[in-house]
């Protein structure tokens, strides 16, 4: 079977990770660091941050639900775009609030919109750059402007979980607006340009006063020894991050082209992954089942006549572009 499905690294994990997380292994009768300092001080010097100001989750979906655990009581509001990922829909839902869900703006989030849905009630806004599994992406300015406008008694989380696969052009650093709001968490993961999906390793950044209550709230060993070995080894390495990005740009504008070729709309994406509307969703991802390529439908998030195709390597691209084709009418 070919995972085309959850939008991981196509290249699998990095052999430097790998060699790390054996190692690590001999030792993992014994617990973990419950502090994850090694990994800690790695991500400081990388973000040029304080360690302190670090949370570390099983994955960074742990993260998201942490945040609304302790962002937000019962009953209160949490903000999120209409197709923003549907963990915020259920982090919300674990915390006993009440979601506010904001109608998108051409598949993305409209920022205008989420902050005039910010009431008195509204303690946690969760915004995804780039979006999954829409692709969307908002500009560093537009996205600054919104954050500059919300509340301070309300926290922004603005989930990064693609952020390295932003061309240079796109790129902004979230890290300056960490240092300037105290209302705002960036969440990261090691589980897709690292490549290390199943080994569940994520990370917040905020300034104390978050901090200080993610980890309160966190499981004391929430990462596992080869996993913060692994994240820790693959942080450092920038040829893997290198090659994972030349083969998703290439591999993106192959589906791309290859969806736009065939007639078939497809958002412009600016993650590992690419949203193609192929109108009976359903026929088209049996269709690749049946020849062993699993991709994802969403009819959860209210997109049923959408799949959304992770960028695989390029022959994987290929055969998905060519089992599409062979289901269109003649
Ligand atoms: C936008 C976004 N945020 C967070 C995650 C969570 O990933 P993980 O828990 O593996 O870090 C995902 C995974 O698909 C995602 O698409």
């Amino acid at each position: 079977m070919i995972s085309l499905g959850a939008n991981e690294n196509p290249l699998g994990m990095p052999e430097s990770a790998r060699r790390a997380a054996d190692a690590a292994l001999g030792a993992a009768g014994r617990y973990p660091d419950g502090n994850g300092l090694a990994l800690k001080n790695a991500l400081a010097t990388h973000l040029d941050i304080p360690a302190a100001w670090l949370t570390l989750g099983s994955g960074s979906s742990e993260l998201l639900d942490l945040a609304a655990q302790v962002c937000v009581e019962p009953g209160q509001a949490v903000v999120y775009s209409q197709y923003g990922f549907i963990v915020y829909r259920q982090a919300t839902a674990h915390a006993h609030a009440r979601g506010v869900m904001v109608p998108a703006r051409d598949f993305g989030h409209d920022l205008d919109a989420m902050l005039a849905a910010v009431d008195a009630n509204t303690r946690l806004v969760f915004v995804a750059n780039p979006n999954n599994p829409t692709g969307t992406f908002i500009a560093a300015a537009d996205l600054q402007a919104f954050i500059e406008r919300v509340p301070a008694n309300v926290t922004v989380l603005l989930d990064e979980a693609y952020t390295e696969y932003l061309s240079p052009a796109q790129s902004y650093d979230s890290m300056a607006w960490v240092r300037r709001f105290p209302n705002l968490i960036v969440t990261r993961t090691f589980s897709k340009a690292y490549g290390l999906a199943g080994m569940r390793v994520g990370y917040a950044v905020a300034q104390p006063r978050l901090t200080t209550l993610l980890n309160a709230r966190r499981p004391r060993f929430n990462v596992t020894a080869p996993g913060l070995a692994a994240a820790q080894a693959a942080l450092g390495d920038d040829a893997w991050l290198a090659q994972t990005y030349a083969i998703n740009t290439g591999g993106r504008a192959q589906l791309e082209s290859g969806l736009a070729a065939m007639g078939l709309r497809c958002l412009q994406s600016s993650g590992n992954f690419v949203l193609a509307h192929l109108g009976d969703a359903h026929a088209a991802h049996a269709r690749l089942l049946a020849r062993g390529i699993e991709v994802s439908l969403l009819d959860n998030y209210g997109l049923a006549e959408w799949l959304r195709i992770s960028v695989g390597l390029p022959e994987q691209n290929a055969q998905v572009l060519d089992i599409l084709r062979e289901g269109l009418p003649a």
